[in-house]
């Protein structure tokens, strides 16, 4: 079965869709969007997604009329229609196609886009090995809570990590760790599980609450809180979270060894809590 696509009320074959030059997500990356993983044919934490789209949406003073049950609609039927039980579904919401003017057209409707495409995830050994990470200066801008299309930084932050042999960016502002260029940060120390407050520098992310949930439903004690770059070198563990990556240990950062450069056992603890939680989910 082939990718699935949708644009403004249509599915299609996703090579058959052409959207527009004069889309303002092409032409300013005027738009926000979401990431969707579906296990064995159930879209994880979709209620959740909505509502970030919608407040980034909302945010960017971008209305769209996208119902949170036809939005459930919309995410099943692609999924049926590409086949894949486990799935990876991007929601691209765009100001629209206009003549190219910086100033918000005054009629014209968003563009609504989903695609629907298989889940390739990284190889087990990587997930149990872990990865390397540097760190970069933040250079995006102050509102980093929201999903905005503009994504120009984390792409350039992404390609320096892969330069550097190293699987993430980390981006660090003023001293202070925010997130990587495309997932949540963890960090133990001393048997307490810290991630950096959620703030206009960091994306609430999803994957990053529900860690929190489940670390916290086994009794851990788990921080929201502002964490110093020398805390991601003399920490006992550091993990990313995010919805393609799940929990992924970090063994390396900048070259350096995070302890003795194993995954620890809260990360692996983790790791098996979510695989087991979403392998659990239920259509509802
Ligand atoms: C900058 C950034 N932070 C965090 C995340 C993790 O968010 P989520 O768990 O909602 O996918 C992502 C994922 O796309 C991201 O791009």
């Amino acid at each position: 079965m082939p990718d699935i696509g949708y644009l403004n009320g249509q599915f299609s074959p996703l090579k058959e869709i052409r959207i527009s030059p004069d889309d303002r997500g092409f032409l300013f990356g005027d738009g926000v969007y979401e990431v969707i993983r579906a296990y064995h044919g159930v879209p994880a934490f979709w209620g959740e997604h909505f509502a970030r789209l919608v407040r980034s949406a909302r945010e960017i003073q971008l209305t769209f009329s996208l119902e949170q049950t036809d939005f459930q609609r919309l995410l099943l039927s692609g999924l049926q229609q590409s086949g894949y039980r486990e799935g990876k579904i991007y929601i691209q919401v765009t100001r629209g196609v206009a003549p190219r003017e910086h100033i918000f057209p005054s009629k014209g409707e968003p563009t609504v886009f989903l695609s629907f495409r298989k889940m390739v995830s990284l190889p087990t050994e990587v997930c149990q090995r872990g990865v390397s990470a540097i760190t970069l200066p933040d250079i995006r801008w102050d509102r980093c809570d929201i999903k905005s299309l503009n994504l120009l930084p984390n792409v350039l932050a992404k390609q320096k990590a892969q330069e550097a042999n190293a699987f993430e960016a980390i981006f660090v502002r003023d001293g202070w760790v925010n997130e990587g260029a495309t997932s949540n940060i963890f960090v133990v120390k001393n048997g307490v599980t810290i991630t950096p407050e959620r703030n206009h520098f960091v994306l609430a992310g999803v994957t990053q609450q529900q860690v929190v949930t489940l670390a916290q439903a086994k009794g851990q004690d788990v921080q929201f809180r502002p964490v110093p770059i020398s805390d991601l070198f003399q920490s006992d563990e550091v993990f990313l979270v995010g919805t393609t990556i799940e929990v992924l240990p970090v063994i390396q950062v900048n070259g350096q060894p995070i302890r003795d450069g194993k995954p620890g056992p809260i990360t692996t603890a983790l790791q098996q809590q979510f695989a087991t939680h979403v392998s659990g989910l239920t259509l509802s």
